[in-house]
């Protein structure tokens, strides 16, 4: 099928609505970005659409109950028009494959997310062959060679690095619904970049379930990775997510540092648990020591670089006395923030066959004692951004309040008052006031 002149979209709308991790707002685009090549046009709500994609999520809770209600929600527009199709990608449709068309009889499509390249053909497939159909298997052998497809790219946008996990962490299903870990090779991702940029874009955001795990096909690491495109392309600003804090190493460090104008220090680094023997049962490949020894190296080499992490509390078998070593982890690493979450069984996963005795309710009293501590600690931090000077790359403008708003080096969104349009520029910004989440300053020169 000949992509570029094909009308088989064209008069038509798509809509797709989009669950779970920036990996997933990627795809979507991605998404977008091919069926526009078959002239359909991307439109703002559902019943304007003549084909709809919901781009599911299942790395926590009732993610097929998700699916359920939203197609349920759309049986009026597909009795008003029966030409409409209703499909599922992502998480849930590779976990689920054809058993979502039996469960869901209103959708016509299953893909998962191997399969996301082939969205031109399946649309093609429904719409000639009048029938179902599901596209969900791996393709581990296939190198990852594919450039990013981004509509309009702004001054911020992300780039997928590697896509798969083989970690194995035991309470997550990551590994099961996008397969075995596969790295794009340097080259790509430098010419990838490079017409980024040349596009407007002053900041890219890499993406992999692992970032520091990278290997490309001619022996890079994640380092050179980094050191690579700092120095032989024009982007002003690197950022990734999310890192695995046992790949995280010294030389990792180093490159940050010494390329700090250009990769900002800033790094997500989950935990998951303070305690060793949850950590251990949780397949992480740390103890709580030798996370604690890699924060403190990193703030070390870097130091006022921002840390964040994810939590689970509750997982089967966290006694009270392991979920206090997850709140005391809190007063050993500086978190400016953090995301945490109460343990829910995944299939497939190993964690899901133990045990999970704890109650919703002391689950929920967890992550509540958990927020509220690190409220505090939050509040605190914010303080030593006052009267500092920090560099925002500014992407939003609001003229009729002559506000600009932008992002940190270090990730806080900060609002300042401006009578230009800034967008794209990186200007210095005085804080005067500091919260978790965001500062607030005025522009210096
Ligand atoms: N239950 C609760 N939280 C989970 N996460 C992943 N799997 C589960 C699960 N089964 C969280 C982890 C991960 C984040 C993306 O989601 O903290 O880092
Ligand atoms: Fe899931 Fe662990 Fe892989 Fe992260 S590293 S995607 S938590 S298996």
């Amino acid at each position: 099928m000949s992509l570029e002149n094909h009308d088989l979209g064209k008069g038509k709308g798509v809509y797709i609505s989009t669950y779970g991790c920036q990996m997933n707002v990627n795809d979507t685009e991605r998404m977008y970005s091919l069926l526009e090549m078959l002239n359909y046009t991307p439109v703002n709500s559902a019943d304007r659409a003549d084909l709809i994609i919901i781009n599911s999520c299942s790395v926590r809770e009732k993610p097929v109950h998700k699916v359920h209600s939203e197609v349920g929600r759309y049986r009026t527009l597909k009795s008003k028009n029966p030409q409409l199709k209703i499909g599922v990608g992502g998480c849930v449709a590779q976990q689920e494959k054809k058993n979502l068309l039996k469960d869901v009889p209103l959708l016509d499509f299953v893909f998962g997310t191997d399969a996301i390249d082939q969205l031109p053909q399946i649309v093609n497939d429904l719409i000639q062959k009048e029938e179902k159909v599901v596209e969900a298997k791996f393709k581990h052998s296939e190198p990852y060679h594919v450039e990013t497809l981004v509509r309009n790219p702004g001054v911020s946008t992300f780039v997928n690095i590697t896509k798969g996990c083989d970690n194995f962490c035991t309470f997550c299903v990551v590994p099961f619904t996008r397969g075995r870990e596969r790295s794009r090779p340097l080259n790509h991702l430098v010419s990838d970049i490079n017409n980024l940029t040349k596009r407007g874009v002053k900041e890219v955001t890499l993406l992999g379930q692992n970032v520091n795990s990278y290997l490309s096909e001619c022996g890079a690491n994640f380092a050179k990775l980094l050191e690579t495109l700092a120095k032989d392309t024009d982007i002003e600003r690197i950022r990734f997510t999310t890192s695995h804090p046992k790949d995280f190493d010294e030389e990792l460090v180093g490159v940050m540092q010494e390329w700090r104008s250009k990769i900002m220090d800033y790094i997500h680094l989950p935990v998951q648990s303070g305690n060793s023997e949850v950590l251990e049962r949780m397949n992480r490949g740390y103890t709580r020591e030798e996370y604690i020894q890699k924060a403190k190296m990193i703030l070390d080499i870097m130091p006022g670089a921002s840390l964040s992490t994810d939590i689970i509390v509750g997982f089967p078998g966290e006694t009270e006395a392991q979920f206090q070593e997850t709140l005391s982890l809190l007063e050993e690493v500086p978190y400016e923030s953090i995301f945490s979450f109460k343990y829910s069984p995944r299939p497939f996963t190993k964690a899901a066959r133990w045990e999970d005795p704890l109650s919703d309710e002391e689950k929920s009293g967890r992550l509540y004692r958990l927020q509220n501590r690190h409220k505090e600690i939050a509040f605190e931090l914010a303080k030593k951004y006052e009267n500092t000077v920090v560099q925002v790359l500014v992407e939003e403008f609001d003229a009729d309040n002559e506000r600009a708003t932008g992002r940190s080096t270090q990730n806080k969104l900060t609002h300042f008052q401006s009578s230009k349009n800034l967008i794209g520029q990186t200007v210095s910004v005085q804080v005067t006031e500091a919260f978790p989440q965001t500062l607030r300053g005025v522009m210096v020169l």
